[in-house]
Parts: structure tokens; C-alpha cells; sequence
């Protein structure tokens, strides 16, 4: 079997960005987890602010991943809801850069109708490891120095010619419509430096030749200079892309081909189709061609998962091809979801038992304001200090996820009084508007009644008292 690689290169990390446009949203001014050059974390930086110890920790984790240390290794994130579990994910995900394949999932995403929990798992995990290939091409690389091109006067067919040269030589290619097609796609002009792919005809534009930087004095601010390149006019050269297991998987599965890739619609993989790729890659890795990066699979609110999932992330850790697992819980003591018993982070004890555990903490309040003002500047909204204080003040006794949701509200509170900034005002009202989740509570305890309840008993007005039974009969208690 010969296998096929996709062709788009070096999106190892795209599918957190096409994916998860909602999770990443809320986390839009980070860019990195904030780290100097010997991995320590600075107070704030890259948008991260505080949280030290779980920045350090992840900033050793970075490293170890870069240099390709630890495949099939599980760390989890555990911390009390809104500490920045996702936030320090995101981070590392930035800091990996596009080289190293990243893939964010929300737990929940495994219980779909069209796969099952398994194949969903299986996917997910090797969309998160790289096969960096080289392959060798010959390319013809030089200066155009012309390029003549006759139409024959029904328009169907083109011929032409084009001249291209290197300091050392001149050659003329004969050109046909395909050619003539792409040269006219990339606006091609003689003074171009271009790269001809001999194998697929693919032309490159690498730049304007310096020799022709006086021609003309129309030229755009970014046209970029290049010199004209010396020696042969045929050179061999490598090329690198890196694509992803599961790209693999799916041009080589034949119900799929490469089309799937754009739809996002792969079903299931047959097991020997991954089998077969396994050998494959194995087999390139061996002769040099191909190399492995195992990346980054991180699962969020992993307690979502139940124990069949835990006990295949445990055999797929232990798979040749394994990528780093990152899971983030804010789960205490609890159960496993599928069983009757209780452990550490409700992960089953197997599984704990490998994992490397980082710890979130609670914010203090300087920190809480930080982090509220880069999502006041990362809104673009202005607010002034007596609100940002207010709004601290939220934070601290609700969460900072209220506090932070309160912004945009406060917003457009602010706008409907036509100003355009936040004032205490703004805050009061949007505060009293939406009820953070403890006040939520209080409220439901206070008028318990008035909602359905398990038994789907609730009450209208004074003494009707509704009982939504299993055949929806309604009774009425007078
Ligand atoms: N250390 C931090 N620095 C900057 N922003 C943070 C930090 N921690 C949390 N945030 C922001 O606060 C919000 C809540 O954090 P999040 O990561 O969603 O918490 P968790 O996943 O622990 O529940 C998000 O908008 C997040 O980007
Ligand atoms: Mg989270």
C-alpha cells in the first residue's frame, strides 16, 4: 500500500482554532504562559498573571515536550472552578507554537450519535501526533527573464515560452496550458525570482529580483528583494511538512479520501487502515524519512469522561504512537461516573497513579483585578477605577468568571446612557440584573416550590399543587 499525506503543511496546531472558537474566546488575551527564558514564570506576562506554582510546573512540562521527552505521559490540572485550568492549556498551546500538534476536546464531545466513544477517543488522540516528512524534489529555481505566450485565435489552446536564468545560466522552457494557467494565478512578470515544483508544476513566487529594483517605481511597500540565484538551474531540495496521524488515516481510508479532511466528516477508521499506517510510519521512521512529534491531546472537564473511557486512555497511553495528555478537572473526592466508587479528582486510581498532578489556587484580589483589566483592554472597553474596584469586589466574593462576564454587560449598560466608559453605576445595575450562582441558589431555596421538582411536582398560584407524573397525568390537590 502506498500511503498518502496530506498536502497542506505545518497546521499541526489548527484544529484548536477551528474547533473551539467558543473556548478560546474567553481566553483571547493570552498568548503564552508568560515565561522568561529560563522557564520562570514572570508575575504577568503574556497575559497571564499570577498563579505561579502551575505556570513553573507547565513551563518544565514545555520543555520536556520540545525536546520529545515524554510521550504517553498524563498530567492533570486540578484546581476550584475559575482558576485558570483552560486559561494555563491555552497558554502551553501557544508557547508549543504551529510545529507541535495540539488538540483541545471538552469532555463531553466524546458522547456523539456518529462515533463511538472509542473511535471519538482513538481520533482525538492522533490528530495530537506529528509526522514531520521530508521528501526531496527537484525544483528549477531562477529569474524569469521573459515570457512569451501565443493564444491561438479560437482561445482554447495556449503555448508559450518562458526564459529563466541564474547567474550562471539560461535556459527556455517550452510552456503549456497548465503552466501558462498557473504562471498567470501568481502573477508572475519577467524580474521574478520563482521555484517551478518539476513533480506537480506547483510555481512559487520567492520574491523580485534586486537586478530589476529600479524598473519600476510602482511597486507596493511589501514586494520583497531576493538575489538571483547562482549555479544550476535544476536543484534538488528537501521539503518538510508535517501533518497529523489522523490526516494520514483518513485520505488512506478508502470510504474517506482527502475530502473528509474539509467536511470534518471522518466516521469510523477501520482498525487494520491504522494498523497498516502504523507499519508505515514505523517503517519511514526507520529509513529516515519521516519523523515523530508527539504533541499535546488536552481533554477539559475530564470528569466528564465515564470508566470505559478512562480504562482506553490508559491502553492508548501505552500505544507506540502516544501523545502528551493533558486533562484539567475541578473535581474533588467524587465518583467516577460509571462506577460506585469514589477517588482523588474522580479519575479511577490507575490512571491518577500515572498522571503528574499541577494544582490551581484561588486568586487573591490584587491578582483578580489584574486579570479583569486585561479583559476590560482585551474588550476594548473603557472602564474607570472606582467600577474596576467594584468589579474586583464581584470577583472576589463570587468568581472571577462572573466578575469577567459582568464586563460586557456593564458594556452595553453604559452605552444604552451614551457613555463610553464603565462607570460604579454600570456594575450595580448589571450585577443586580444577573445573579452569579450563590445568589442563584439562595433564591431557589427561598421559592423552591414555584419550580419542578424531581418527583415533577411544582406549584401555581396559591394552593394548586401540579404533579407531571410518568403518563404526564395531572393531578390537582385542592
Ligand atoms: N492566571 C490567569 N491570567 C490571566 N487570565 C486568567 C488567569 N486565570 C484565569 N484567567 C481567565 O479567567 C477566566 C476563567 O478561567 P478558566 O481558565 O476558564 O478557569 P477554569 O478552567 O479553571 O474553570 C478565563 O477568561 C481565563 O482566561
Ligand atoms: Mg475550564
Amino acid at each position: 500500500m502506498s500511503i498518502a499525506t496530506s498536502v497542506q503543511d505545518g497546521n499541526g496546531g489548527s484544529s484548536t482554532t477551528t474547533n473551539n472558537l467558543a473556548l478560546i474566546a474567553s481566553h483571547s488575551h493570552i498568548s503564552g504562559l508568560g515565561l522568561d527564558d529560563h522557564l520562570q514564570p514572570k508575575e504577568s506576562s503574556q497575559g497571564m498573571v499570577g498563579q505561579l506554582k502551575a505556570r513553573r510546573g507547565l513551563g518544565v512540562i514545555l520543555k520536556m515536550i520540545q525536546q520529545g521527552k515524554i510521550a504517553g505521559r498524563a498530567i492533570l490540572i486540578a484546581g476550584p472552578p475559575s482558576t485558570g485550568k483552560t486559561a494555563l492549556a491555552m497558554g502551553l498551546s501557544q508557547n508549543l507554537g504551529n510545529d507541535v500538534p495540539f488538540t483541545a476536546i471538552t469532555a463531553s464531545e466524546i458522547y456523539s450519535k456518529e462515533l463511538s466513544k472509542t473511535e471519538s477517543l482513538t481520533q482525538s488522540f492522533r490528530k495530537s501526533i506529528g509526522i514531520r516528512i521530508k521528501e526531496e524534489t527537484e525544483v528549477i529555481e531562477g529569474e524569469v527573464v521573459e515570457i512569451q505566450i501565443d493564444r491561438s485565435l479560437t482561445g482554447g489552446h495556449k503555448q508559450g515560452k518562458i526564459t529563466i536564468r541564474t547567474t550562471d545560466m539560461e535556459t527556455i522552457y517550452e510552456l503549456g496550458n497548465k503552466m501558462i494557467d498557473e504562471l498567470s494565478k501568481e502573477k508572475i512578470i519577467a524580474g521574478d525570482v520563482i521555484s517551478i515544483d518539476k513533480a506537480n508544476g506547483k510555481i512559487t513566487k520567492l520574491g523580485r529580483s534586486y537586478t530589476r529594483a529600479r524598473d519600476y517605481d510602482a511597486m507596493g511597500s511589501n514586494t520583497k528583494f531576493v538575489s538571483c540565484p547562482e549555479g544550476e538551474l535544476q536543484v534538488r531540495k528537501e521539503v518538510l511538512h508535517t501533518v497529523s496521524l489522523h490526516e494520514i488515516d483518513v485520505i488512506n481510508s478508502r470510504q474517506q479520501g482527502f475530502l473528509a479532511l474539509f467536511s470534518g466528516d471522518t466516521g469510523e477508521i477501520r482498525s487494520e487502515v491504522r494498523d497498516q499506517i502504523n507499519l508505515k510510519v514505523a517503517e519511514w521512521k526507520e529509513e529516515g524519512k519521516a519523523e515523530i512529534i508527539p504533541g499535546v491531546l488536552f481533554i477539559d472537564e475530564v470528569h466528564m469522561l465515564d470508566i470505559e473511557c478512562f480504562s482506553f486512555i490508559n491502553r492508548l497511553l501505552e500505544d507506540e504512537f502516544s501523545p502528551i495528555v493533558i486533562m484539567a478537572t475541578n473535581r474533588g473526592i467524587s465518583k467516577t461516573r460509571g462506577t460506585n466508587y469514589k477517588s482523588p479528582h474522580g479519575l479511577p486510581l490507575d490512571l491518577l497513579d500515572r498522571s503528574i498532578i499541577i494544582q490551581t489556587e484561588n486568586y487573591n484580589e490584587e491578582e483578580i483585578k489584574k486579570i479583569l483589566n486585561i479583559r476590560c483592554n482585551e474588550e476594548e472597553v473603557e472602564i474607570n477605577s472606582d467600577a474596576l474596584n467594584l468589579l474586583t469586589k464581584i470577583g472576589v466574593e463570587t468568581s472571577l468568571r462572573y466578575a469577567s462576564n459582568l464586563i460586557s454587560v456593564s458594556y452595553l449598560i453604559s452605552k444604552k446612557r451614551r457613555s463610553e466608559i464603565i462607570e460604579i453605576e454600570d456594575i450595580k445595575r448589571s450585577y443586580l440584573l444577573f445573579l452569579d450562582s450563590s445568589r442563584s441558589v439562595a433564591f431557589l431555596q427561598e421559592n423552591e416550590s414555584n419550580y419542578i421538582d424531581d418527583d415533577g411536582k411544582v406549584v401555581f398560584g396559591k394552593n394548586t399543587i401540579i404533579s407531571v407524573g410518568e403518563n404526564d397525568k395531572m393531578d390537582t390537590d385542592p
